[in-house]
């Protein structure tokens, strides 16, 4: 019922936001990695009228040519690598979409020549290296946005809504990750399951979206304490890559963690229960629950976990001494998409000189539970965090 009425409802908005873009002005984009995720990248980019791709880099040769011809953008100067790329133009800004472990060097190196960055999420692959990041940014005065597009997605505002609003009272309790039954990304090679390219697995790849949900709900708020877990039996296993139709040698180049599970005390005595997984002998490990003092929200898992929500909402609490179940409907997107969105957003702030929608000031704080996750996991035993001064 609640479903049908939401499409009612739906049919007295507006099927899109009107926008209006300032086109007297080109900005001048390049992209770094010319991959999967940079194919999104483009397609957006193609869509806004006030941007020209002038450049590409890529360290497989041809392979940023081959990506400009493909997606019918021409006159794109290509480069083998960032760095020549940035040494060579005049650009307003660039999308990083390498892979995790070039993320830094890439980023860093574009601030450094005043070069504005949309850097593909996860921020970096060590808390050592968002330091960095985050200095380069405040020594550039440019725009650094993270690419996390969930944060647009109207549920995701909903849940950030819900608990700012008080309707839940003081959260003391955050149950969140989600999981994929079988799920180890492998469509266009290796680049996600190496350590020497990802760094980090199913943490960079989709962990990183449930700390997100709920800490920018929260107002992200510190760690103080991490028990980290981590393991990799599916990836390690032959068995596993040839029942999905890939090689049995991706079990000999799986050097990251395909589950991760992690205990960590926030400031504000609040307590954080985060699970992750590419794969499992489960279907979910659990929906995202923020517990309060006046009511609790459960937002239910999808069942391969992508960073958006499985179903209606559900409010837990007390409304005249009852206990009942206020259901927030799944709502839908009117705008140009989340992809559209988070880079609008980056390129609004390049040009006016805004705020990063996704500053790496919160960015950072995700970062240092991932990060401190690793360590813990290969201490065996909890640990301090501490995220050095910017
Ligand atoms: N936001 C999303 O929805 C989403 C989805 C998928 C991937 N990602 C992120 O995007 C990143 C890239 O993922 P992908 O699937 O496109 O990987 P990919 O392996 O398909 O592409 C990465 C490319 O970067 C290139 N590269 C690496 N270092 C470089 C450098 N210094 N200079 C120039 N090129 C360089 C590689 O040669 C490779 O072609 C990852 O960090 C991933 O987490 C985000």
């Amino acid at each position: 019922m609640a479903g049908n009425e939401n499409k009612i409802l739906d049919a007295f908005k507006e099927t899109q936001t009107v926008e209006k873009v300032d086109t007297s002005k080109k900005l001048k984009v390049g992209i770094i990695g010319c991959g999967w995720i940079a194919g999104a990248h483009i397609a957006e980019y193609k869509r806004m009228e006030d941007v020209e791709i002038v450049a590409g880099a890529d360290l497989i040769p041809g392979k940023a040519e081959a990506f400009f011809r493909d997606n019918g953008v021409e006159n794109v100067r290509c480069y083998p690598d960032h760095a020549s790329m940035l040494d060579n133009e005049e650009l307003d800004a660039v999308s990083v979409c390498t892979y995790n472990k070039t993320h830094a060097e890439c980023a860093i190196y574009a601030l450094n020549k005043g070069v504005s960055v949309l850097l593909e999420k996860p921020m970096s692959v060590t808390l050592e290296e968002a330091v960095e990041i985050c200095r380069a940014e405040k020594k550039s005065g440019k725009i650094l946005s993270i690419g996390f597009q969930p944060r647009f997605d109207p549920n995701m505002k909903m849940v950030k809504k819900i608990v700012q609003s008080g309707e839940l009272g003081d959260v003391y309790y955050i149950q969140t990750g989600g999981g994929r039954r079988r799920g180890i990304p492998t469509p266009f090679g290796t680049s996600f399951i190496e350590e020497k390219t990802a760094g980090i697995g199913a943490m960079g790849d989709i962990g990183c979206y449930s700390l997100d949900m709920v800490l920018n709900a929260l107002g992200y708020p510190k760690p103080l304490t991490i028990s980290g877990y981590k393991s990799a039996y599916f990836g390690k296993n032959p068995a596993y890559f040839t029942s999905e139709g890939k090689p049995a040698a991706y079990a000999d180049l799986f050097t990251v963690e395909d589950f991760a599970a992690g205990f960590v005390r926030l400031e504000g005595g609040i307590v954080l229960d985060f699970r992750i997984a590419w794969a499992m002998h489960l279907d979910t490990p659990g929906d995202t629950i923020i517990m309060g003092t006046k009511g609790s929200l459960r937002i239910p898992s999808t069942e391969c976990w992508n960073g958006s929500v499985g179903g209606p909402m559900k409010i837990y609490h007390e409304v005249a001494g009852e206990s009942v179940e206020t259901v927030i409907p799944v709502l839908h997107d009117h705008s140009k998409g989340c992809f559209y969105q988070k880079i609008r957003s980056f390129l609004n702030a390049v040009k006016e000189g805004g705020k990063s929608p996704v500053p790496s000031s919160e960015i950072i704080i995700n970062q240092a539970i991932i990060d401190g996750i690793v360590k813990s996991s290969e201490l065996g035993r909890e640990i301090t965090v501490e995220i050095p001064a910017i």
